[in-house]
């Protein structure tokens, strides 16, 4: 379908939660305080595909991105890597936290969908 909604109550703290939309799974991640900082405290300008977490989310608790691979379109693993964030097992890409591209041969940071927060506690993706 061309849009999904989820509900955020259902996804504590510190858990991920993986959707499809489109064919695609989509990462639904409520980030904790310290990810928060964390990735608002990285020196994005050095990464290689370089953005500031405040532009990959409309609320920082929120983390929402395509869960595919921009190497080559494997799914990464949650909560796994160098960098606390995901690890692919294809070929061994690691994201930090705001799931941009740390390490590994992935050249850009994983890719943040259309959505929208519909009510406090949902979202709509598409
Ligand atoms: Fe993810 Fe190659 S597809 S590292």
């Amino acid at each position: 379908q061309a849009k999904v909604e989820i509900d955020l109550a259902a996804i504590p703290e510190g858990k991920n939660v993986i959707i499809k939309w489109r064919g695609k799974p989509v990462f639904v991640r409520h980030r904790t305080s310290d990810e928060i900082k964390d990735a608002e405290n990285t020196d994005w300008h050095k990464l290689r595909d370089p953005q500031p977490d405040s532009e990959r989310v409309k609320k920082p608790e929120w983390l929402i991105m395509l869960g595919v691979c921009t190497h080559l379109g494997c799914v990464p693993i949650g909560e796994a890597g160098d960098f606390g964030g995901w690890f692919c097992p294809c070929h061994g890409s690691h994201y930090d936290v705001s799931g941009r591209a740390r390490k590994g041969p992935a050249p850009l940071n994983l890719e943040v969908p259309m959505y929208d927060f519909s009510e406090d506690e949902k979202v709509v993706i598409g």
